[in-house]
């Protein structure tokens, strides 16, 4: 199996509080990994330290055989091979539903805007929001907009996509249009690192699970062993009080 991204014992502090401790872990290529557990336990801070929009205290990160965490890399080839979908969706309020999906093509990627009109459309259809490409985000449901965002990443064909909680932000029968895409975008062979609260979603899309507690990985393994044997009293704790 070939590693997309590698953690070895990454760690992050805030001042004097260790949120994340000794984190070990890989995403395969093609592999979506769920990562769960309570607030607070440090899910998000795992994917913005994955993403560099905070430096890790310690640690190593490797893509593709590389530490990126060294001062002689380039971190701007390596965050453009990252897609991020987040819970508040943080598209352009400004540009149309196609132009948000442009934009990073045409400044970061440097692809013309014909290409990168192209590009773009072929993800808005697979989102179901080719329609769209005029509206302003403004005019558009939370669930529209979320799916706008994920073509916004794809857009940019990155090597792995993370989601932070993706539907946490979405009135409740909004959350399943969002899922829908995001199950057939697991189907595809997309290498997906995904946050998030939904046990079920969790239970039938991905290949491994990460059950995280207090800034450590507590368990991991296969959904049907997680959800339905796991080893750890914590998480069988954090199970029966999610899962009721
Ligand atoms: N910028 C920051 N400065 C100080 N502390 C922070 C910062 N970001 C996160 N923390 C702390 O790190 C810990 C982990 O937070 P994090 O947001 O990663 O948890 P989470 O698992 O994503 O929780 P949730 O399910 O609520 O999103 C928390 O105690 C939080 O208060
Ligand atoms: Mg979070």
């Amino acid at each position: 199996m070939e590693s997309v991204i590698e953690i070895q014992h990454l760690s992050k502090s805030f001042g004097n509080h260790e949120v994340l401790t000794d984190i070990d872990f890989s995403v395969q290529k093609g592999e979506v990994v769920c990562v769960i557990g309570s607030s607070g336990s440090g899910k998000s801070t795992l994917l913005r330290c994955i993403n560099l929009l905070e430096k890790p205290s310690g640690g190593k990160i490797i893509y593709r055989g590389e530490n990126i965490l060294d001062d002689r890399h380039d971190i701007h080839s390596y965050r453009k091979k990252l897609g991020m979908v987040f819970q508040q969706f943080n598209l352009f309020n400004n540009h149309n539903v196609l132009n948000n999906c442009v934009v990073g093509q045409v400044k970061v990627l440097k692809r013309s805007k014909e290409e990168a009109e192209k590009t773009a459309l072929k993800y808005l259809k697979v989102v179901g929001m080719d329609q769209y490409v005029n509206a302003k985000p403004k005019q558009l449901s939370g669930g529209q907009k979320q799916r706008v965002a994920i073509a916004r990443a794809l857009s940019m064909e990155p090597d792995v996509m993370l989601f932070d909680e993706p539907t946490s932000a979405l009135d409740p029968e909004m959350v399943g249009e969002v899922l829908k895409v995001m199950k057939e975008l697991a189907g595809t062979g997309l290498t997906m690192l995904i946050v998030t609260h939904e046990m079920e979603f969790a239970k039938e899309v991905s290949d491994r699970v990460v059950f995280m507690d207090k800034g450590v990985i507590a368990e991991e393994g296969a959904p049907e062993q997680i959800f339905n044997n796991p080893k750890e009293e914590r998480t069988k704790e954090f199970l029966k009080r999610t899962l009721k």
